[in-house]
């Protein structure tokens, strides 16, 4: 998709689909620049219809029009409500309707008209907007038939245009909103792919194709075989149960100078999860594909941050491998010795994405790091305390946190801070081990942030369990990208300052 932008006249440009918001008022007209203009190009054709339609421009209620108009044979207006209860939040749910409502309509060309009832920000605005189109234009095709999926869902837009004041700054913003989606969209397939294609070693691969594509980007692959040796006897637990060999994917992105100490980031990748001994129960387990989603949106960011050349060093870590049970697996019970020296009491085989995160997170200090933050759909009491809207953060340096919580704020992408105190501790003692890998049946998100945090005290660290956003389930199951919008805004705000 071309996305440009320009301060022509919307009602002198043509396009299969024209998009046209309005806050909400008892009369149409007078409100918005590009409506009244196509409106009297279509003879008032616009307004009328509206108006029959009883369409009053209530927050997110969408009319979509099919006018006499050659230039604009498609309309589709979309309320924004009253104008004082406009805020992020709720632009940002617009950008979304709208993006669904013109991709449910597989146009060949898109036209926003927006800059007459812009926001206050309109730079962040049309980057909102551009970026949920191009989500709403993800198609997961590969491996579905030919025949039957691939040309029933294709869709084409091939080119977006934005109506701006500022045409500049829409420019930056349209650059700005593909490098996202483009973050966004490589993180939601390799999410999406099944877990038979989508193994520790495909993972690996991808880095590496990403690699190849800049200068700017140098990536390691660390086998078993090294990882036993730099002793992370709790990845090892985790891997050693399947057939499929884990990796520890490390991708160096030098984009700043190169004194400065860079941010870390660290993706939990468990390319499937079936519990291992701790067994799941069968119901929904294919959803476990998805437990990689951490690093999947680890390396999404990095492409993110090719994609934009982003001035900053960011390291990225992923950590794969997959929990299976079997005749090598760890049994509960058991305990491992982790690369910090550390030991665990691995009392339930399920509680794996600590296991493989703990020993990353030692290794890496190696690199200095400015900060560290850790991705990972790490507990279903996460699910239960936040659902699908936000993913929680905990972390050892407020700091941090407040950077991470308006990163999310701006992007679209929410996260919301649950406590670290040090009283949940506690839950973590085993007789036999300097702790236990599980913390009971309370507060297990936070116990798991526990457990992290005794790997994370020599530097500035933020976890985020993004087990209730990185995919949707029912009948749009699939990955969401989630937080790579977040992780990106996190490290264009650094880049900035
Ligand atoms: N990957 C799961 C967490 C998960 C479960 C995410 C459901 C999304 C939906 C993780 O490895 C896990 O199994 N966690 C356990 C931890 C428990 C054994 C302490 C959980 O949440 O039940
Ligand atoms: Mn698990
Ligand atoms: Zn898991």
């Amino acid at each position: 998709m071309q996305i440009t932008a320009t301060s022509r006249n919307p009602a002198s440009l043509s396009s299969a689909c024209s998009i046209i918001p309005l806050y909400a008022g008892r009369r149409l007209r007078g409100r918005s620049q590009a409506f009244d203009d196509i409106d009297d190009a279509a003879g008032g054709y616009l307004s009328q219809a509206a108006h029959n339609a009883g369409f009053a421009a209530d927050f997110n209620k969408t009319l979509v029009l099919h006018t006499p108009q050659p230039r604009h044979k498609t309309v589709i207006l979309i309320g924004l409500g009253k104008r004082k209860e406009m805020n992020r939040q709720r632009f940002d749910r617009i950008a979304r309707s709208a993006a669904h409502a013109a991709a449910a309509l597989k146009p060949a060309s898109v036209l926003y008209c927006f800059s007459g009832a812009r926001p206050k920000d309109e730079r962040h605005a049309t980057r909102q907007l551009a970026t949920a189109l191009q989500h709403a234009c993800y198609r997961y095709l590969s491996t579905r038939g030919a025949t039957k999926g691939k040309r029933k869902d294709k869709l084409r837009i091939e080119r977006c245009v934005f109506h701006a004041e500022d045409v500049a700054q829409a420019r930056a913003a349209i650059r700005e909103s593909e490098g996202i989606a483009h973050g966004i969209n490589l993180a939601r397939e390799l999410g999406d792919l099944p877990p038979n294609v989508c193994t520790p070693a495909y993972m690996a691969e991808q880095a590496r194709k990403l690699g190849r594509s800049s200068g700017k980007l140098r990536v390691r692959v660390l086998s078993e075989t090294n990882m036993e040796r730099l002793g992370m006897g709790a990845f090892m637990a985790v891997s050693r149960g399947s057939h499929v060999p884990g990796c520890l994917v490390c991708l160096e992105y030098r984009g700043g100078p190169a004194r400065q100490r860079p941010v870390a980031l660290i993706g939990k990748g468990i390319t499937f999860d079936t519990g291992g001994i701790s067994i799941k129960p069968s119901a929904a387990m294919d959803e476990m594909k998805f437990d990689m989603c951490g690093a999947a949106s680890v390396l999404g960011t990095i492409a993110a941050c090719v994609r934009l050349r982003l001035p900053l060093n960011v390291v990225a870590v992923l950590a794969c491998a997959e929990n299976m049970p079997g005749g090598r697996a760890s049994r509960p019970g058991d305990i491992v010795k982790t690369m910090s020296g550390q030991t665990v009491e691995i009392l339930n085989t399920d509680a794996e994405g600590r296991l493989v995160l703990c020993d990353a997170l030692t290794w890496v200090g190696r690199f200095k790091p400015e900060c560290v933050v850790d991705v990972a759909t790490l507990t279903g009491a996460c699910v239960v305390a936040l659902g699908n809207e936000a993913s929680g953060l905990m972390s050892n340096d407020q700091a941090l946190a407040e950077q991470l919580l308006a990163a999310g704020e701006s992007a679209g992408d929410r996260t919301w801070q649950l406590p670290l105190w040090d009283e949940y501790q506690p839950q973590l003692s085993s007789n036999f081990a300097d702790m236990a890998n599980i913390g009971g049946r309370w507060a297990g998100t936070i116990t798991a942030a526990c457990f992290l945090s005794r790997f994370a005290e020599n530097y500035r660290w933020a976890h985020l369990d993004i087990a209730g956003v990185a995919w949707y389930t029912g009948k749009n199951k699939g990955a969401t990208g989630r937080p790579v919008p977040l992780l990106t805004e996190f490290l264009l705000d650094r880049a900035d300052a």
